[in-house]
């Protein structure tokens, strides 16, 4: 089968900062407890008035630029967001056209922190089949829109950014050698938004609460269901791709918090200098996350040609998934 290889990494992190000191300012907590619960320093802002979609186009040149390809040869474009631009027209639609992509299909896909690793899977099944040639996946968040900056359980962790690859079929044996993704709808509420959608419209019968069209968390319960899905999601992908967890070369997981992060690299027996993270500057981006780190990964050498990269993530649904790329 022919496997799907990414040619190009773009990302995007808006100019504004807001770091731990300035969130001491807005809500009862310190840099001290954000960073030694989370790993977090800093995150980024996006403008008023600039759109998810004006992310991806940033992140986007940055990727037609590394694979050589022009976006009249994109053929696929998914786009993973929970922050859509718009309810309608799909995000995608609006990167295609700030792009001009011109000969290309569209659709987003609403996995939250795993909405980049879906991309990979979906990308990887149409490319094996021939079905399209060239994909070009977005993970992008503008999480500032949904985080309620009053609730320092939430507002510590979500940061806005955008990570855009390009695919391709492979003419060698580098590529996405297997990927894994799984849900579980039943623990919906553990994070999710409550208003704004049909089962509460936002201004229906008197409901213009802004509150209920933000983001709420357990945190206690995600962190568990993290640590226990994005262990096994990646024992399945390594397993699946006739591995060992010491064949790995690299891991780069969704950056949700330092503490699953290595509690997933313990549970694979990794050592640290194996595993990847940029949580510091950038916070939990979500779909974004991924991407954003392939992209650090790559920039400071981390990555090099040839190298076996474990990306795995976990996110609101929920939702997660795997991927190991033979890069
Ligand atoms: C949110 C998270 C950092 C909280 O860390 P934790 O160690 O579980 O902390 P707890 O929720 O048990 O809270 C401990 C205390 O700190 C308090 N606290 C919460 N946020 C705080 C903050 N920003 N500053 C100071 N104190 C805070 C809590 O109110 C609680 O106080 P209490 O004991 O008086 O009630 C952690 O649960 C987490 O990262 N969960 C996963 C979140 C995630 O990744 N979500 C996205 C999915 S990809």
């Amino acid at each position: 089968m022919t496997r799907a290889k990414i040619i190009g990494l773009g990302a995007y992190a808006p100019e504004r900062i807001l770091s731990n000191h300035d969130l001491e300012k807005m809500v009862d907590t310190t840099d001290e407890w954000i960073f030694s619960r989370t790993g977090i320093r800093e995150r980024r802002i996006a403008a008023t008035g600039e759109d998810t979609s004006d992310m991806c186009v940033n992140a986007a040149a940055m990727a037609f630029e590394s694979s050589g390809l022009a976006a009249s040869d994109i053929d696929l474009i998914i786009a993973a967001t929970v922050t859509p631009d718009y309810r309608l027209p799909s995000t995608s639609c609006m990167i295609q056209k700030k792009i001009k992509a011109v000969n290309s299909a569209t659709m987003d896909v609403v996995a939250a922190c795993a909405g980049f690793i879906h991309g990979l899977s979906i990308a990887q099944a149409y490319i094996a089949t021939g079905v399209y040639r060239n994909i070009m996946i977005f993970g992008a968040e503008k999480l500032s829109s949904i985080t309620d900056y009053e609730d320092r359980n939430t507002c510590v962790l979500f940061g806005d950014g955008a990570g855009a690859a390009i695919l391709t079929a492979a003419d060698d044996d580098s590529g996405i050698l297997s990927t894994y993704l799984k849900s579980d709808g039943n623990l919906d509420r553990l994070l999710h938004i409550p208003g704004g959608g049909t089962n509460k419209p936002y201004g229906a019968n008197g409901n213009y609460d802004r509150k209920e069209t933000l983001l709420r968390m357990s945190g206690n319960e995600v962190f568990k269901y993290a640590v226990r899905h994005m262990g096994d999601a990646s024992m399945r992908v390594i397993k699946d791709a006739g591995l060992s967890p010491d064949d790995i070369d690299l891991l780069v997981p969704h950056q949700a918090n330092i503490r699953i992060i290595k509690a997933t690299a313990d549970r694979l027996g990794m050592p640290q200098e194996k595993v990847f993270m940029n949580i510091e500057k950038f916070g939990n981006t979500s779909a974004a996350s991924v991407p954003l780190a392939l992209h650090d990964a790559v920039q400071q050498g981390r990555i090099k040609k040839g190298d076996l990269v474990l990306s795995v993530a976990f996110g609101g649904g929920l939702t997660w998934g795997a991927a190991v790329i033979r890069w």
